[in-house]
């Protein structure tokens, strides 16, 4: 292989390397850590979603699935959006089935993306973000989000577009900082979208876990925004099966055509056999949802209060399933460094908040927590991060 000097990873991937939670869930399993780094629950969604798949799987639903997702599916991924958000998107036409919402986030940025195209995000970002924006040989413009608040700072905003700007890409609830944006945030990026004539892809994988009495808010809703807003979403985090990577986009007609021209060349379907079980969980009655997002308020109450007592600097997320903190009451500077000796000094995994941010002052000194954990692991997890100011 070693004929040309030419480095084997293409230049577009040059500067993305092993994810940060391959390398941390890594370290967890070498050191037999508690893996509070990467995002996925310990326990399993409700059992009848899982005996729907296992219908499915010996019913014979065991060969590809139509390109778009199948019918009950699509279905039911349009009745979630009307009984939760009035929103009234064409099963046929305007939802598309997908590999996870990452394989939405990646069609989307390929299908709409040209050469030179910027596209706009908030940083910290999700990993995927910039790689997919690169491969689709676009440019990132990210607006750096900040502790306490993680607010949108509006001028910076308004800086942020050029004549070259495709789209803003949004995470609300935000991974990893627990953020939600406010209405007075989503009415500024609407009010930027619509006047220069930008689309939005929202990534709403969170939308169910939106915390003390507020709503979530779909940009998508906002006057003026539903024609130009692709709106991504999954069953992994809402129904704990992150493991099934049953994701969705939703929005305009020619939106959604332009991602799925992209996605039947990714993976052209998956998941045939889990996408009717998907169709059965979105049709669960509000209790479930209501359940799913008290249950998981408790735990973040609880994850905050032992980082607290651990003496860290702790910002109480509004939503999602992470909590980031600063550790420089702990006389330490550096999250990345701090997060590999966590699980030897403390036998805890967390995940350096600096690998989201491009400006790595800002992201420095925060390390991001997971709290979608049993009750008994988030405390002794806590026990252990008492000891390392003990
Ligand atoms: C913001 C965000 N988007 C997308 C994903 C991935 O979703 P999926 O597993 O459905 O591909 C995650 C998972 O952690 C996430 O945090």
């Amino acid at each position: 292989m070693a004929t040309t000097e030419r480095p084997l990873l293409s230049a577009k991937l040059a500067q993305f390397g092993t994810t940060i939670f391959a390398q941390m869930s890594e370290l967890a399993l070498r050191t037999g850590a508690i893996n509070l780094g990467q995002g996925f629950p310990d326990t399993d969604g409700p059992p009848e979603i899982i005996e729907a798949a296992v219908e499915a799987l010996r019913g014979g639903q065991n060969q590809y699935a139509p390109g778009p997702g199948i019918p009950a599916l699509r279905e039911a991924i349009a009745a979630h959006q009307r009984r939760f958000y009035r929103l009234d998107p064409d099963p046929d036409g305007e939802v598309l089935v997908t590999t996870g919402a990452t394989e939405a986030v990646a069609a989307a940025l390929l299908g709409l993306c040209d050469p030179g195209d910027e596209i706009i995000t908030f940083e910290p970002y999700y990993d995927s973000y910039a790689a997919c924006i690169a491969l689709a040989g676009a440019t990132r413009r990210p607006i750096t989000l900040r502790p306490p608040g993680y607010s949108v700072d509006p001028d910076a905003f308004a800086a942020a577009f050029t004549a070259r700007t495709r789209a803003v890409l949004l995470n609300s609830p935000h991974n990893p900082t627990g953020k939600v944006f406010t209405r007075q945030e989503l009415e500024l990026i609407a009010a930027h979208c619509r006047e220069r004539g930008v689309l939005a892809i929202c990534d709403e994988v969170y939308e169910h876990l939106v915390f003390d009495g507020r709503d979530h808010v779909p940009l998508a809703t906002l006057p003026g925004m539903a024609e130009r807003t692709l709106t991504i979403s999954s069953a992994g985090k809402t129904f704990s099966f992150t493991g099934w990577k049953i994701g969705w986009a939703t929005g305009p007609r020619a939106l959604v055509a332009a991602v799925q021209t992209a996605k039947q060349f990714l993976t052209f379907t998956s998941g045939a056999p889990l996408q009717p079980a998907i169709a059965y969980a979105l049709g669960l009655p509000d209790a479930y949802f209501e359940s799913f997002r008290a249950g998981m308020q408790a735990k973040r109450d609880r994850l905050c209060a032992g980082l607290e007592a651990a003496g860290l600097d702790v910002f109480r997320p509004d939503g999602t399933y992470f909590v980031t903190a600063d550790i420089r009451p702990l006389g330490e500077q550096d999250g990345h460094a701090f997060c590999l000796r966590l699980p030897e000094r403390a036998g805890v995994v967390a995940v350096p908040t600096v690998v989201f941010y491009d400006d790595k002052e800002v992201g420095r000194p925060l390390i991001r927590f997971a709290f979608c954990k049993r009750d008994e692991i988030i405390d002794e997890a806590a026990a252990r991060l008492a000891r390392l100011h003990g």
